[in-house]
């Protein structure tokens, strides 16, 4: 793992951008996206450059269960506002979170990603270590999954949410096993409650209960973080 120590979120954003257009460069056609507020900075140096992502397909890591696109808390929204309305890519795929067939649904994702290999994937990670929605114990073997969300990630995302009990009790996540066939991986994490899942990603055993430590195992992952981010790492 290649490790880049920034001031803060937005130098992490350029970095990132920085990163993206090299990768656009050597020929990157298809982008692995994630929600939540730590790529917000990057989406805006996209949606502020001349970049043309017009002939570019994008699959996102996850959506929660229940929500439709409308909905201002589902991640097809966050894409849509964040990203996709001032940037249009030629195809963009978010989890469906109003799928009814459920089991059918995540086979039908699987597809998609089998039919479009990621060829640059962004990552936040979670209080607890998880990447996409795969929570502590989830098989580094799993491919698309319906996930009961951990109570700690129903806290950390309830600020989203008008009240606690408004956060979705379970989300639809791409599985470990695609996250680590993507090319090329980057992964963003700023502020003091990242650095205990950051030191155990980067420092710690490789084990299921602490989900992106299972990049240690891939042969071309990027982490950007800021001072607190990195805070309790030896080097
Ligand atoms: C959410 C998302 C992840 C995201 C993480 C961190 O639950 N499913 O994809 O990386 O939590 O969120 P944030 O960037 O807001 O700290």
């Amino acid at each position: 793992m290649k490790v880049i120590k920034v001031r803060n979120q937005e130098e992490g954003a350029e970095v990132a951008f920085d990163l993206f257009k090299e990768a656009l460069k050597n020929g990157a056609k298809v982008l692995g996206l994630a929600t939540g507020s730590t790529p917000v900075k990057f989406y805006e140096k996209i949606t502020q450059s001349d970049l043309d992502l017009s002939e570019l397909v994008s699959i996102n890591l996850d959506e929660y269960v229940g929500l439709d696109g409308s909905s201002d808390q589902s991640y097809r929204h966050f894409m849509q506002s964040q990203l996709f309305d001032a940037k249009p890519l030629k195809e963009t795929f978010v989890p469906d979170g109003k799928a009814t067939d459920l089991k059918g649904y995540i086979k039908k994702y699987d597809d998609i990603i089998a039919e479009h290999p990621i060829d640059w994937q962004i990552l936040g990670i979670g209080q607890n270590g998880h990447i996409g929605f795969n929570e502590p114990g989830t098989s580094f073997e799993a491919k698309t999954h319906v996930v009961d969300l951990a109570p700690s990630t129903i806290e950390a995302n309830a600020r989203f949410f008008e009240k606690k009990d408004d956060v979705p009790r379970q989300a639809i996540s791409m599985g470990i096993a695609s996250i680590m066939q993507s090319k090329e991986l980057i992964l963003m994490a700023f502020g003091e409650k990242k650095a205990q899942a950051i030191k155990g990603m980067i420092e710690g055993e490789v084990t299921e209960n602490l989900p992106a430590s299972v990049l240690q195992r891939h042969p071309h992952v990027t982490v950007i973080l800021d001072e607190a981010a990195a805070s309790l790492l030896n080097a």
